[in-house]
């Protein structure tokens, strides 16, 4: 093992009870997208502890700062998002949240304190390295459009300019002590589609004197799989889901109207555009002919997210020396989204997985349930192993 893994691994002990009770402390005091006020401020108080002062706001509730090493060299970035849901906790721990409604259900918590843990780490190694190591706390990656996208457009990725960006997300599938990583497109686009069909409703003894929309919505939803079951490429990998489908009152009457929301993703932007068209043109033509007609909007959401197929291998050889072989996994294709992704179409990205599962303590909830939670020895591994691929990439 070389000295810097031995150094790293040592701080990672010795910073771990500390980054524990920063995220205890950000589990219990979760905010919304866009909403990450006292977030905001808890991260620039522990960076001031940590000794370092020239964070910046951006975006509101985003804190960027730059690390330099012991001579210029290249730009690296370093991505934690911040945000938390709308989901009411029903963990039972010490630190559930005190506000009630909103929860750490994605691991945010842990990416944020993570990124402190690296920050102070790596504020200890800047003999270690040449270069910049840029780092992003970013808001709202759980809301359209995406913290991602208001700190691109703000700047983030500029003055001075990542050549490369990584990030890290909580993976409750994969076991606490291995991470998973992907080469290539890894996570899907996701759009939102709301369809309003509309007819003209009545008795429904009397269906001849009126235009029937929930008898519409079924031609529609039947026929709108056809754009992935025949019209899409079989290799481009395609999801198109409806979750929630209202209209009518009672079983007697034909209503006004029905809607329809749901979801499409994708990893190609020709397809993806191609496929939100057919889902409008196909909408409204069948409305149409069943005498009614149908709205449709669509709410453009993130990118697929595409990990840089050179940095992402070189990451997986430096993270099996970090962790051993053993402890590194392949992910496969997920159709989740991600905001990362808007970086991953700017600058070469890897994004990948800190596993957090650990089933003899019954910690095997998915994200985004009220018992969603994480075996925080991962903390270790996780402002570790950043650390350590931030260093690799810099003075590779
Ligand atoms: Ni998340």
């Amino acid at each position: 093992m070389s000295d810097l893994i031995q150094k790293i691994k040592s701080l990672s002990e010795e910073y771990f009870e500390e980054i524990l009770e920063i995220r205890r402390h950000i589990h219990a005091n979760p905010e919304l997208s866009f909403q990450e006020h006292e977030t905001a401020n808890f991260i620039e108080n522990k960076l001031s502890e940590f000794g370092i002062t020239n964070f910046e706001r951006i975006a509101d509730t985003g804190v960027t700062f730059c690390l330099e090493g012991r001579e210029p060299g290249k730009t690296i970035a370093l991505r934690a998002d911040i945000d938390a849901l709308p989901i009411l906790e029903a963990n039972d721990v010490s630190y559930k949240s005190k506000n009630d409604g909103v929860m750490h259900a994605c691991g945010h918590d842990v990416h944020t304190s993570n990124l402190l843990g690296v920050a102070k780490i790596l504020s200890q190694l800047t003999d270690q390295f040449k270069g910049t190591i840029k780092f992003i706390f970013q808001p709202a990656e759980e809301k359209s459009p995406g913290g991602a996208s208001i700190l691109i457009k703000d700047g983030v990725l500029e003055n001075p300019v990542p050549e490369r960006i990584l990030g890290q997300h909580v993976m409750p599938l994969i076991p606490e002590g291995k991470v998973g990583f992907r080469p290539g497109k890894y996570m899907a686009s996701a759009d939102e589609i709301y369809l309003t069909i509309k007819g003209k409703g009545g008795h429904a003894a009397m269906p001849e004197t009126f235009i029937d929309p929930i008898a519409i919505a079924g031609q529609i939803i039947v026929s709108l799989q056809q754009i992935v079951s025949r019209i899409a490429n079989p290799k481009i990998p395609s999801v198109l889901s409806f979750g929630k489908i209202e209209g009518g009152n009672i079983n007697n009457v034909i209503p006004n109207e029905v809607k329809i929301d749901g979801t499409f993703r994708t990893f190609d932007e020709t397809w993806r555009k191609e496929a939100l068209q057919k889902v409008r043109d196909i909408s409204t033509s069948i409305a149409q002919a069943m005498g009614g007609s149908c709205e449709v909007h669509i709410a453009p959401g993130y990118p697929f997210l595409v990990n840089d197929e050179q940095y992402t291998v070189k990451n997986i050889a430096a993270a099996k020396e970090y962790m051993g072989a053993e402890n590194v996994v392949d992910l496969g294709l997920w159709m989740a989204a991600e905001d990362f992704a808007f970086y991953t179409h700017e600058v070469p990205g890897c994004f990948y997985r800190l596993g957090t599962r650990n089933e003899s303590k019954g910690i095997t909830s998915g994200v985004h349930t009220p018992t969603f939670n994480v075996d925080e020895n991962a903390l270790k591994t996780g402002m570790g192993l950043m650390s350590y691929l931030a260093i690799h990439e810099l003075n590779s």
